[in-house]
């Protein structure tokens, strides 16, 4: 990537985000390959778990079974803009949305009778039949109906005219451990589709695997998978390293607005942390907490700039980090790497969560939706 990053109007970016939508589709390729499942509900929720939604999803559109999200607001955003790729809506709907999720044809997910009897009236008055995936409680102790209720429940809805049972899915709390826990969930989800298949009750999408049980679950009662981290080349677990080879999608870049040198004694920073014991170098970033860096992570974090590796100079700012440079030479407008790669040295999002006592889901998803996002 160039080193002027430009919008349209020629300004050029203090920070941004860079995404490569060919790892994007190889990590794609490499989770239908592992699973061997043709069927993906792409979980691009959260902003496209901070990557950006719009640039997500057109990378994928066409490409992918369903786009997985769990707010309507991005449920209806996706529709109008990549009307090819059936959406799917994880959250709840209060009553006051449903109409515009009918009328924008979104799949709907629902936990309870009174809320499919609910959809139901409401497609019968707009003369449809709504179909919609059922959620079942195997143990995530959220949403979803409870297993041992779900039978009969699951018969009432079958019989609501406004209804079509296209799909049934269940979630793990503990995806990435083989243990009796999830055993007893895949069991319990299994003789529930038995017994409504004796019942002729059958569904076209059947489906449990995140990243982490797509990689270490292997049932022939499913037939989609539903990667969200993994997707952008992001690990839930480091143990799983070993399963899948996935590319990180996303770089963080920043430009330095500041060099100085700081001598013996003076400090950097809110809270003095950071108090030279020799003459240094040190630039500052326009990028703190309110882009997305955590906080927590300044004693262990470090940046790139030039292929090398540096400590942060103190505590994380609402709008600025400071680099503790050394010797180095740096000048003001030259790039820096918060996360990603550079000249073989690499940060990833995993590495900023453990400096930050954190899960990576959380450094990606909390990146500011106004930094602009660039594909490359
Ligand atoms: C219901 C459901 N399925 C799938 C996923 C994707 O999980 P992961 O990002 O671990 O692959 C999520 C993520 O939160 C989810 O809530």
């Amino acid at each position: 990537m160039t080193e002027l990053v430009q919008n349209a109007s020629g300004v050029q970016h203090g920070s941004w985000i860079e995404l490569r939508t060919d790892p994007l589709l190889e990590n794609l390729r490499t989770l239908r390959k592992h699973a061997r499942q043709n069927d993906v509900l792409a979980v691009i929720k959260a902003n496209a778990y901070g990557h950006g939604l719009t640039e997500i999803a057109r990378a994928l559109a066409g490409q992918v079974t369903y786009f997985g999200v769990a707010s309507l607001r991005e449920a209806l955003e996706l529709k109008e803009n990549f009307p090819q790729t059936p959406v799917f809506l994880f959250g709840h709907l209060f009553p006051h949305e449903l109409s515009a999720a009918l009328l924008g044809g979104i799949m709907l997910s629902v936990s309870s009778l009174e809320k499919a009897a609910e959809i139901s009236a409401q497609s019968e008055s707009l003369g449809r039949k709504t179909p919609v995936h059922i959620k079942i409680d195997t143990g995530m102790g959220r949403m979803g109906i409870p297993v041992r209720d779900a039978g009969p429940v699951i018969e009432k809805m079958a019989r609501l005219k406004g209804l079509m049972l296209d799909g049934i899915y269940t979630h793990f709390p503990t995806a990435e451990k083989s243990d009796a826990f999830r055993e007893t969930q895949v069991r319990e989800f299994g003789l529930l589709l038995q017994s409504l298949e004796k019942k002729s009750i059958v569904f076209r999408y059947r489906h449990l695997s995140n990243s982490a049980a797509t990689l270490t679950l292997e049932t022939p009662m499913i037939n989609m998978i539903r990667p969200g981290l993994t997707l952008y080349g992001i690990y839930p677990d480091q143990n799983l390293r070993t399963a899948a080879s996935f590319k990180p999608v996303l770089s963080l870049k920043s430009r330095i607005l500041l060099v100085k040198k700081v001598h013996p004694g003076e400090s950097v920073g809110y809270g003095r942390e950071f108090i030279a014991t020799k003459t240094t170098t040190v630039a500052v970033l326009p990028f703190g907490y309110s882009h997305g860096y955590p906080y927590a992570a300044w004693k262990k974090a470090s940046v790139l700039h030039a292929g090398k590796r540096y400590p942060l100079a103190g505590k994380v700012s609402m709008d600025y980090i400071a680099v503790d440079l050394g010797d180095a030479e740096a000048k003001e407008g030259d790039t820096v790497t918060l996360l990603g790669e550079e000249k073989g040295e690499r940060i990833t999002a995993e590495d900023i969560a453990h400096w930050a006592g954190t899960i990576p889901y959380e450094i990606v998803t909390r990146l500011s939706a106004s930094l602009p996002r660039i594909v490359v």
